[in-house]
C-alpha cells in the first residue's frame, strides 16, 4: 500500500490528494517488465556480494518470474493505492515470496537509479521498432522510384516551377533525411546504452555491488560514471524525443507533397482506396487523411520534445520529482510513430502516379530557361550575360503567350545575336534532365547510382 515504501518516520499516511497527484502507474506500468529485469540483475549483484544466499537468490528469481508471467497475462496490475511501478512490483514480490525475502531486494538501489535505467531500456527497445518501420518507409520510396526510373516532373522551388527533375530524384530526396534519422537513432543508441543502476538515490551504493555486471545483464554497455549524473540527467531521453520529432518533421514534408499532388488541380497522384478516406456527407470525396495525420502528428512530436525540455530546464542536481514528467511525452512519441509509420509506408507503396500529366507540366512556367543560359555559356557567353539573354527570351515568349520551344528563328535573332536554332536542341525536358549529370544531379544515370547507394546505406543501418 501507499505508505509501504517509507512508513517509518511518518505519523500518518499520505492524503488522498497527494496520492492522486503522485500516482504514475497509469503510464509507468509500461516499464513493469523492465523493472523485473532490473530486479533479476540486482538480485544477482546482491547474491554475488554476499547479501543473498544461493537459496534466497533462487527463490527471488522464481518469484520475479512469477511476477513477469502475471504482468504478461494481465493478472497483475497496479492497485489504486500503488504510487508507481516500482512500489507496486515490490508489494507484489512480497506477496509472492514473503516479506522476509521480498524486503531484501531494495538494498543498494533506489527508485531514482531504477527509473533512470528503465526508461533507457524501454526507449532502446522501441528505437529498434521505429528503425524497422522507418526502413519500411524507405523501402516503399525506393520501390516507387524503381518503378518510375525515367519519369519527369516539374521540380519546384518556392513552390514555383524551377527546373524539370526525375520523379525518382524527388522521391529519393525524401528518403535521405530518413536515412539520417536512422543514423541518428544508431548514434543515440551508443549514448543511451549506459546504466544508471547502482547510482542509488544520488550518491552511489554501498555493499560492493558489481554495476558493470548489472549493466551487462540489462544489455547495456557500461554503468554511468557519475551517480548524480546518471540518476538525474535526461538528455538521452530528450535526444530521443528530438529524433522522433525530426522523423515527424521529415515525414510531414513528404506528406505535404502528397496532399498537394492529390489535389484536383495537380492530379499527379492517386491514393489507394485502402489508404484514403471518404466523407460522411460528400459521396465523391477521397481524402489523403494519412498524409494529413502525418502532418498533424509532427506537431505533437515537436510538442513532446519542447515540453520535455521545459521540464528539464534549470532543474537543480540531483533527482527531483519533476523528472517523473519525462516519460509520458516520449511514450507518446513512441506510440505515435509506431502507428504512423506503417500507415505512411502503406500509403507510399500504393501510390499511383500520373506520369503523363507530370511530364506534360514539366516544361511549363519556362522551366527550361536555365538550359538556355547554360547552352549560351557552352558557346562562350559569360553566365551573367547568358542569364540576361535567357530572361529576355522568357519575357518575349511570355508576351506572345508561347513557350520557349515555340520561339522561331526570327524571334531568337531579335532577342539576341547569340541565339539561333541550335538552342532548340536543349529545349526538351529529357535533354534538360539528362544534362544535369553533376554530383547528386537529376540525370537518370546519377539518380540510379544514388538509389543504389541509398539502398546500401539503409542496409548498413
Ligand atoms: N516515479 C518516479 C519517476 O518517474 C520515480 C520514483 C522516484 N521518487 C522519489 N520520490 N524519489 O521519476
Amino acid at each position: 500500500n501507499q505508505g509501504s515504501l517509507w512508513g517509518g518516520r511518518f505519523a500518518t499516511g499520505p492524503s488522498p490528494e497527494l496520492v492522486a497527484l503522485s500516482r504514475s502507474t497509469h503510464f509507468d506500468w509500461a516499464l513493469a517488465e523492465y523493472d523485473i529485469a532490473g530486479s533479476h540483475a540486482h538480485a544477482r549483484a546482491l547474491a554475488a556480494a554476499g547479501y543473498l544466499t544461493t537459496d534466497e537468490e533462487e527463490r527471488m528469481h522464481a518469484g520475479l518470474n512469477a511476477l513477469r508471467d502475471a504482468v504478461r497475462s494481465g493478472d497483475l496490475v497496479a492497485a489504486e493505492s500503488d504510487e508507481d511501478v516500482h512500489g507496486a512490483l515490490e508489494a507484489a514480490l512480497i506477496r509472492e515470496v514473503g516479506p522476509e525475502l521480498g524486503g531484501k531486494l531494495r538494498a543498494g538501489r533506489s527508485r531514482n537509479d531504477q527509473i533512470a535505467t528503465l526508461v533507457r531500456l524501454f526507449l532502446l527497445d522501441h528505437s529498434r521498432v521505429i528503425a524497422r518501420d522507418l526502413v519500411r518507409v524507405i523501402d516503399a520510396i525506393v520501390a516507387q522510384a524503381e518503378s518510375h526510373p525515367t519519369a519527369i516532373m516539374p521540380g519546384r522551388t518556392h513552390l514555383q516551377h524551377a527546373q524539370p527533375v526525375l520523379l525518382a530524384h524527388h522521391l529519393q530526396a525524401h528518403a535521405w533525411p530518413l536515412i539520417r534519422d536512422l543514423e541518428r537513432l544508431r548514434d543515440w543508441t551508443a549514448r543511451a546504452s549506459v546504466s544508471p543502476y547502482g547510482g542509488g538515490a544520488l550518491a552511489g551504493a554501498t555493499f560492493g555491488l558489481d554495476a558493470q555486471a548489472v549493466a551487462q545483464d540489462l544489455g547495456l554497455a557500461r554503468p554511468a560514471e557519475n551517480s548524480m549524473d546518471g540518476t538525474s540527467s535526461r538528455d538521452v531521453v530528450a535526444e530521443f524525443a528530438f529524433v522522433t520529432a525530426m522523423i515527424g518533421v521529415d515525414i510531414s514534408r513528404f506528406a505535404e507533397d502528397i496532399i498537394i499532388w492529390n489535389t484536383r488541380e495537380f492530379s499527379f497522384v492517386r491514393l489507394d482506396d485502402g489508404f484514403s478516406t471518404g466523407s460522411s456527407i460528400m459521396p465523391q470525396k477521397k481524402n489523403p487523411d494519412i498524409a494529413e495525420l502525418a502532418r498533424g502528428k509532427s506537431g505533437r512530436l515537436i510538442g513532446n520534445l519542447t515540453g520535455l525540455l521545459a521540464t528539464l530546464k534549470a532543474l537543480p542536481l540531483a533527482y527531483n520529482r519533476d523528472l517523473q514528467e519525462d516519460k509520458e511525452p516520449v511514450f507518446d512519441s513512441v506510440s505515435t510513430l509506431e502507428v504512423l509509420l506503417p500507415a505512411f509506408a502503406g500509403m507510399i507503396a500504393t501510390l499511383r502516379f500520373d506520369t503523363d500529366r507530370m511530364v506534360a507540366s514539366a516544361p511549363e512556367g519556362f522551366s527550361l530557361a536555365t538550359d538556355v543560359a547554360d547552352w549560351l555559356v557552352k558557346r562562350g557567353v559569360p553566365f551573367r550575360d547568358a542569364h540576361e539573354v535567357s530572361g529576355a527570351l522568357v519575357q518575349a515568349c511570355e508576351q506572345r503567350g508561347i513557350g520557349l520551344e515555340d520561339a522561331d528563328d526570327d524571334l531568337l535573332a531579335q532577342v539576341s545575336p547569340h541565339l539561333d536554332a541550335g538552342v532548340r536542341d536543349v529545349l526538351t525536358v529529357d535533354g534538360s534532365v539528362a544534362s544535369r549529370d553533376g554530383a547528386g544531379g537529376t540525370a537518370p544515370v546519377r539518380v540510379a547510382e544514388q538509389r543504389a547507394s541509398l539502398v546500401a546505406r539503409a542496409q548498413d543501418l
